[in-house]
């Protein structure tokens, strides 16, 4: 079976991550930051160094950076978190539902309003459709970095600018572009940036929020945290008081050797997806009975359908005759398939890793020109 789902979880992880990852089983694994014996501090000493090479790969803080248990929980924080009542919050086509699901509860219990701003015909989401959105209550923008459905990267310096000019929050979701995108939270002006963890940075599944100190921002979950235990109140200290209850510490573990791997082999990585991402873009456009929804070669994403078919059954068929491991259907992300028109039909989405290889691009190609070869002829008949 050849693995293309990698925008779910890179299922292959590099060799350091996986002896780091049974390293921290062996010997990691005491509960961080609850108790003062050497097991305990040792645990909590890993979690700090992931804390730092967050830090350090987006231009933050170590105590900005809030773990959490995936990318979706992030935003959940950040749109939760942050929420202020009847205020205004400006959104994209692209957003992902732990964006659009958050900002619907939120209009219900707060009375939050909120716009979608849509992409233009090359898929971009134009800084001055943002700046016309605003409104005397708007307080947060809310931008998916790389479209999990497309693989469209927005252009989020320009947004930021936008964001700072106006004093306005701005929450960067990078689950797709984090390992493949650099981001600078203060060169980009962004307050909160969503990570994921177990996509393009190549670890165990987990996420973390980082949040800059001026941001004022409110726990939404509660419970232990090792500090002030006789509160009844959450304590509101950055990180301790957003990360009640015990911590994943092999998975953070774990992000701290993929991260280390991504900024390493950088170049090598982004060469070889760059390599790959074209060559499924140039191969699949302009083929009879084909629609390709995706142009950015540098994402790792490429989504089509074949005409004929729904992309469930396309994909069904990818997976057990081809044994190709895609994904058909709808992305968790409605605005876009209204974009695209595709609600009906979903769409089948080939997503990469620095794991994959030409030869695959080469057999993945081949495959799908032969499907859609054959449906053609079926509905010509
Ligand atoms: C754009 C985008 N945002 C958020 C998420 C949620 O990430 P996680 O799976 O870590 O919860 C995903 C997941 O695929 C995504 O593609």
């Amino acid at each position: 079976m050849i693995y293309l789902d990698n925008a779910s979880s890179t299922k292959k992880k590099p060799f350091v991550v996986k002896y780091a990852i049974a390293k921290a089983v062996r010997r990691y694994l005491s509960n961080p930051g609850r108790s003062g014996h050497k097991y305990s501090i040792v645990s909590l000493a890993k979690i700090y160094d992931t804390r730092c090479m967050i830090a350090d790969m987006v231009n933050a803080n170590p105590d900005e950076v809030i773990f959490t248990p995936s990318c979706t929980q992030a935003l959940n924080l950040a749109i939760q978190g942050t929420a202020k009542r009847g205020g205004h919050i400006i959104a994209s086509t692209f957003e992902h539902n732990s964006v659009l699901r958050t900002l619907e509860s939120l209009k219900q219990t707060h009375n939050i309003t909120y716009t979608i701003i849509r992409p233009n015909d090359k898929h971009t989401i134009s800084q001055d459709e943002i700046e016309n959105a605003i409104q005397d209550n708007t307080y947060l923008v809310i931008i998916n970095h790389t479209s999990n459905v497309t693989g469209d990267t927005q252009d989020i310096n320009a947004i930021g600018k936008v964001c700072k000019k106006h004093n306005i929050y701005f929450l960067v979701d990078t689950a797709q572009s984090g390992g493949h995108t650099t981001v600078d939270m203060v060169a980009d002006n962004i307050s909160m940036l969503a990570i994921s963890g177990h996509k393009g940075y190549l670890a165990l599944q987990c996420g973390a929020l980082v949040v800059k100190s001026n941001v004022n921002i409110h726990p939404i979950i509660f419970g232990g945290t090792g500090t002030k235990s006789m509160e009844l109140t959450q304590p509101i200290d950055r990180p301790e008081g957003f990360e009640a209850g015990t911590l994943p510490v092999a998975n953070i573990i774990s992000l701290y050797h993929g991260m280390k791997y991504v900024k390493r082999h950088k170049t090598k990585i982004d060469n070889k997806i760059t390599k790959m991402t074209k060559y499924l873009i140039d191969n699949l456009s302009g083929v009879d009975n084909i629609t390709l929804y995706s142009k950015n070669i540098f994402s790792g994403v490429v989504s089509f359908n074949i005409n004929s078919l729904d992309s469930t059954t396309t994909a069904n068929i990818l997976i057990k005759k081809y044994h190709l491991a895609l994904r058909g259907g709808l992305h968790c992300a409605p605005m876009v398939h209204q974009h695209l028109g595709t609600t009906k039909s979903g769409a089948v989405r080939i997503s990469l890793s620095y794991f994959n290889s030409m030869w695959q691009m080469k057999y993945a190609v081949h495959c799908i020109k032969q499907l859609a070869n054959v449906y053609n002829k079926k509905i010509v008949v």
